[in-house]
């Protein structure tokens, strides 16, 4: 298959061509017959067999990424874990994938717990995150003897202590710290400021992992901190938040107490457009000098970097429409599939999957979904070119809070999931169907009865 060469200069917007996106993502290719391609596996056959829309996710790019970020980290010298933020793609074929470069996961509900185990991932190599765990979370995450719990409360650490002592278990514990830095993100995302809900202050630090020692069923095991997301003003936060944490982990031994390691959370962004995302030898590099002197190991939690750049979502083009002031391509895809345009103002790139679309004249179009909301526009005057109903579009980088984060707002069951691996590629997730999304709902027995 030949390589076609896509219009190649820069859009009037500043946006990167379909070429420059492409080149950047390793994954992907344009061919002169197939058009789109991931890995070796056309988009157009994908669509055919799946239909529209359906996220692709490519196996080797994650494995790729997997790879890169633990050699990052040891080529820092650093003794690092990773524990995938499910979160950002719970897909079970994903969660295999990175089971199998042996990966860990961090999880933040029943379901998540349950996914990355179902998945093949050690309860041992499992992190359970998050703000608000409810009694029969911590139970399970407790029965199963994962690797650590992350409290974010004293109330948390007192419950947690009754169930683990009455359930005559230890909880490995490390307390998340809410080290006051401004991440520079979406305020949506952000999560490492005081005014967030998330961990504990660091004044409060000390006396509360000093109670976890005192407490029966809790053992402390160390310090986490995660500022926020798609982090991409390079690596100050990190490093005003590590500096924190590695005082406060020296405060802790010299009262005594064990701290046997550090979580540093996620965050790290990826370039969506073409925004100066940092690599992870950078954050490997900031870890190495804000905590390296304290000889532990450390545990990173990273979703984005991981999933992100692994998955399109594709869609079917339903029209081109003329409005009064501009054109719009109302695709089969929706604010309910990929819900980060209108929920952060999200970029993502927007790729035609025909090798003559490719290549043919563009001018600006909205692009938008079906759904009853204005909000439901995934980018405005976007350079595309002109596409009749049934052609295909591939959103770029939708592999990290795509599907997970969908609905099914109009009554618009999920898509189906496609995992790509070499020239093969597989359904990983049926596309549910309408009798699905009413399936569980009843009437009442005196609405059911008699005529309406
Ligand atoms: N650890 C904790 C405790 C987290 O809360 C998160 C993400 C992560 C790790 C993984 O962060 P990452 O490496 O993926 O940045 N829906 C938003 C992102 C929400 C992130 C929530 N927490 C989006 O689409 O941009």
């Amino acid at each position: 298959m030949a390589n076609t060469a896509p219009a190649a200069s820069r859009a009037e917007s500043g946006d990167p061509s379909f070429a420059e996106l492409i080149a950047a993502r390793p994954h992907l290719s344009l061919h002169a017959l197939d058009g789109l391609v991931v890995e070796e596996v056309p988009l157009a056959r994908i669509a055919a067999v799946a239909g529209t829309p359906a996220w692709v996710y490519s196996a080797g790019t994650l494995r790729r990424r997997a790879r890169s970020l633990r050699a990052a980290l040891a080529g820092a010298g650093l003794s690092a874990s990773v524990h995938y933020a499910v979160k950002a793609n719970t897909n079970l074929a994903v969660l295999r994938v990175l089971a199998g470069e042996g990966l860990g996961a961090d999880v933040v509900s029943e379901g998540g717990l349950r996914a990355a185990r179902a998945a093949g991932i050690p309860a041992s190599a499992i992190v359970f995150s998050g703000v608000g765990k409810t009694e029969r979370e911590m139970r399970l995450a407790l029965a199963e003897d994962i690797l650590q719990i992350n409290a974010e409360s004293a109330e948390e650490i007192e419950a947690l202590s009754a169930l683990a002592a009455g359930m005559g278990r230890v909880a490995r514990v490390a307390l998340r710290v809410n080290p006051d830095v401004d991440a520079g993100t979406h305020a949506k995302i952000t999560t490492g400021r005081s005014e967030n809900k998330f961990g504990v202050a660091i004044a409060d630090a000390p006396g509360l992992y000093a109670r976890m020692a005192a407490l029966p069923g809790i053992e402390p095991v160390g310090v986490a901190v995660h500022i926020g997301s798609q982090i991409t003003s390079g690596m100050a936060p990190y490093r005003a938040a590590y500096t924190r944490l590695a005082e406060l982990v020296r405060a802790l031994r010299a009262a005594g107490l064990p701290v046997l390691r550090v979580d540093c959370g996620g965050g790290l962004g990826i370039p969506y457009r073409d925004e100066p995302a940092p690599l992870p030898e950078a954050l490997a590099g900031a870890i190495k000098a804000t905590l390296g002197d304290l000889g532990l190991p450390v545990m990173l939690e990273p979703g984005r970097w991981i999933a992100g750049p692994a998955g399109v979502l594709l869609a079917s083009v339903v029209m081109q429409k003329q409005g009064a002031e501009r054109r719009f391509l109302v695709l089969d895809a929706a604010m309910n599939d990929l819900i980060r345009p209108a929920m952060y103002e999200a970029w993502h790139g927007i790729l035609p999957v025909s090798p003559v679309a490719a290549v043919a004249p563009q001018g600006p179009a909205d692009v938008v979904g079906p759904v009853c909301e204005t909000g439901d526009t995934f980018a405005r005057g976007r350079a595309l070119p002109m596409l009749q109903p049934g052609e295909l579009v591939a959103f770029l980088d939708a592999g990290a809070y795509g599907a997970v984060m969908s609905s099914t707002y109009n009554m618009r069951p999920l898509a189906a999931e496609v995992l790509v691996d070499g020239a093969r590629f597989a359904v990983v997730r049926d596309r549910q169907d309408v009798a699905a999304l009413l399936a569980g709902q009843r009437l009442p027995h005196w609405l059911a009865e008699g005529a309406p």
